[in-house]
């Protein structure tokens, strides 16, 4: 048993030399990477020293929702502290989770500000010698928004509309941090995109890569690539190997899904059109060849060949104006924003279901589904499913992403939202009972 004490409270943190002002838990950011096994209980109680609400989120975790367990409507007030109890299934595969505010309104302005942690759960593929014998690191991915005040946190309803950006990308809080890496071994990477709104299309030209895990636990074999995009809390794993003596540079090139369809002129989900340096890896040592990664990695149990029960089509659309003379647009799933007393899916346990997630705004959303992983069987724009389990998934512009979810082990009453978190505060959100 893992038993954490986790204090959400604003702290001054180094920042470029010098100091700023961001949520923290514990006071850092990133919050303590917390570390567990299967069949694990996780115990952490929060107490809220903010001047507003929180609670607490294990993303990716394939645990309870109900009573003490990953509850998204616990919400506790400032000054009150709340007892989470997570009893991690004995199966539940390994990977690298995240834990971060959930309460309904302030999710974009604490996780902008710093509010954010890493959850590893370990077992035996852990032990590998390809895994084992590589040098781990936790690259959790940030662009928060802090400064010397609270005032950082006020965003006009045009920069909620694209999500809010920080001025510079962070590794673990570190503006492009240099790895020193001795030729001929291996680095295992677990990256976390934990931005509010930015998508990381990372390119890492020079060295060697290989994704060996998704979102949701190890991939069934290591796939070579020379990058991957990770949309907001999606996260990846992967080998990287440097053969020379050189410096080569990891990259956030620009990303921009705009279709060019009307009415809302420069929705990107970039906030400029330059290519970040991300950290540099310094390769140190006699030239070699590492050797080639390959080979079965894990038993993934694919949903490819199950049986579909039923089917749901989702829709994510922007537009009209909210009532209140905010001025704002709305945000919507089928055509509503978020209501927290309105359950707007009922689905049975032990059902499979095949859910079309279709985008009809200018601007991608990753579409994101608490407590049961999916599987992506298409995709509009013919990505190559990887089998592996996600738990987000980027649905591009004006296109669509077909997934499949097996509603297994837990019953309860959750959320599936849009993981830009303003468009989530903001009603692009809805409630799944499952029964
Ligand atoms: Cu990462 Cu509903 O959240
Ligand atoms: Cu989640
Ligand atoms: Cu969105």
């Amino acid at each position: 048993m893992l038993d954490v004490e986790l204090e959400a409270a604003p702290s001054m943190v180094p920042w470029r030399g010098s100091q700023r002002w961001a949520l923290t838990y514990n006071g850092t950011t990133p919050g303590p990477t917390l570390r567990v096994r299967p069949g694990d209980r996780l115990r952490v109680t929060l107490r809220n020293r903010l001047d507003s609400p929180t609670n607490l989120h294990v993303h990716g975790l394939h645990v309870s929702p109900s009573a003490n367990s990953d509850n998204v409507f616990v919400m506790i007030n400032p000054g009150e502290e709340h007892t989470y109890d997570y009893l991690i299934p004995a199966d539940h595969p390994s990977g690298t989770f995240w834990y971060h505010p959930h309460h309904h309104g302030t999710v974009a302005e604490q996780v902008a500000a710093g509010m954010a942690g890493v959850i590893i759960i370990e077992d035996e593929l852990d032990t590998l010698p390809l895994i084992a014998n590589a040098t781990e690191r936790v690259m959790l991915l940030s662009d928060p928004r802090i400064g010397t005040t609270s005032q950082v946190l006020q965003w006009s309803m045009m920069g909620m509309m694209q999500g809010r950006f920080g001025d510079g990308v962070l590794v673990n809080a570190v503006p492009q941090p240099a790895l020193t890496v001795p030729t001929g071994t291996m680095e295992r990477w677990r990256i976390l995109n934990a931005s509010a709104s930015r998508y990381y299309p990372l390119r890492l030209d020079g060295a060697r890569w290989w994704q060996i895990s998704s979102d949701g636990g190890r991939l069934a074999s290591p796939v070579n690539a020379t990058g991957l995009v990770l949309a907001p809390g999606e996260r990846a794993e992967v080998l990287v190997a440097v053969d020379q003596a050189t410096t080569v540079a990891l990259t956030a090139a620009a990303w921009q899904t705009t279709t060019g369809m009307g009415g809302m002129g420069g929705a990107s989900n970039q906030p400029s059109g330059a290519t970040e340096t991300i950290l540099t890896v310094i390769g140190t040592g006699p030239d070699t060849t590492t050797p080639t990664v390959g080979g079965a990695l894990n038993n993934v149990d694919s949903l490819a060949d199950a049986h579909v029960d039923g089917t749901r089509d989702f829709t994510f659309a922007m537009g009209g104006m909210m009532g209140g003379g905010m001025g704002g647009m709305a945000f919507t799933i089928n055509g509503r924003s978020f209501d927290p007393e309105r359950i707007d899916i009922e689905a049975a346990l032990g059902t499979v279901e095949d859910w079309t997630v279709t985008n009809t705004t200018p601007m991608a959303h990753p579409f994101h589904l608490h407590v049961w992983p999916f599987q992506i069987m298409e995709t509009s724009d013919r990505r190559t499913p990887i089998t592996g389990w996600k738990d987000v998934v980027d649905v591009p512009a004006g296109g669509w992403v077909r997934l499949r979810v097996a509603f297994r082990d837990f019953a309860g009453r959750t959320l599936y939202h849009c993981h830009i978190l303003d468009h989530e505060d903001l009603g692009m959100m809805g409630i799944i009972n499952v029964t």
